[in-house]
């Protein structure tokens, strides 16, 4: 007997066959918010890596990208950030709020892709933890713009995603589509400098840090 594939994994071959990019992390957050699925990167928890670099945020304004669930949002607003964190899934932004009631993050239902033109270097603190990876490659050039855009002057942007020079690419079928190191650094665009690249967890993800 062959083992079922899991949800996320139907459910994105059928988005990307309509040609849409995201329409399935909407349907899977609903399918699992029936019991029906699995959220495989949902932890209940923040990000390790981001709770390991928090510092205080002294009321500036923070951007969480693909907020999920909304611990990492709740991490950085625990820590003093003003944050404001987007997801593309509504279902996700509402079970985000219906988990943190009395929460101070503002939970927006938003595109990457198309975001509001008021968030041009408005944040001095953008956290991107592997959304981009989870669009194909060709939407990946006006993604990493778009991140570039939020940075505030003096400000600092995280990016982490899978890095794909420890990865088998030949063999490899995406979601997720592993970044190059030269993707990573490409969102030092419009003034955005990179400060500092690494990988970590043995190599197979990157953390970058960059500022304006
Ligand atoms: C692989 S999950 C990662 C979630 C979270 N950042 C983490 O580290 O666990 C990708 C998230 O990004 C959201 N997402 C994907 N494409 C997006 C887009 N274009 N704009 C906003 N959110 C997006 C998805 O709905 C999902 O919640």
């Amino acid at each position: 007997m062959t083992t079922p594939e899991p949800a996320d994994r139907v459910l994105a071959r059928a988005s990307l066959a309509e040609g849409d990019p995201t329409a399935w992390f909407d349907r899977l957050y609903t399918a699992a918010a029936r019991g029906e699925a699995e959220v495989p990167w949902t932890r209940g928890k923040p990000n390790p890596d981001l709770a390991a670099w928090v510092r205080p945020g002294d009321g500036r304004r923070a951007l969480v990208v693909g907020s999920a669930l909304g611990d990492d949002a709740e991490l950085l607003a625990a820590h003093g950030w003003a944050v404001t964190a987007f997801d593309v899934a509504p279902t996700a932004v509402e079970a985000a709020r219906a988990r943190f009631p009395e929460s101070a993050v503002d939970y927006v239902v938003a595109d990457l892709l198309h975001p509001p033109a008021d968030w041009a270097r408005a944040f001095d603190l953008v956290v991107e933890i592997i959304n981009i990876q989870a669009m194909p490659r060709e939407f990946r050039p006006a993604a990493v713009a778009s991140l570039a855009s939020f940075l505030a002057p003096g400000g600092t942007a995280l990016v982490s995603e899978v890095a794909e020079e420890n990865q088998d690419m030949a063999n490899w079928q995406g979601p997720p589509w592993p970044f190059s190191r030269a993707e990573v650094e490409s969102v030092a665009q419009d003034g955005v400098r990179l400060v500092s690249l690494e990988t970590i967890h043995d190599g197979a993800r990157y953390w970058a840090t960059f500022t304006r």
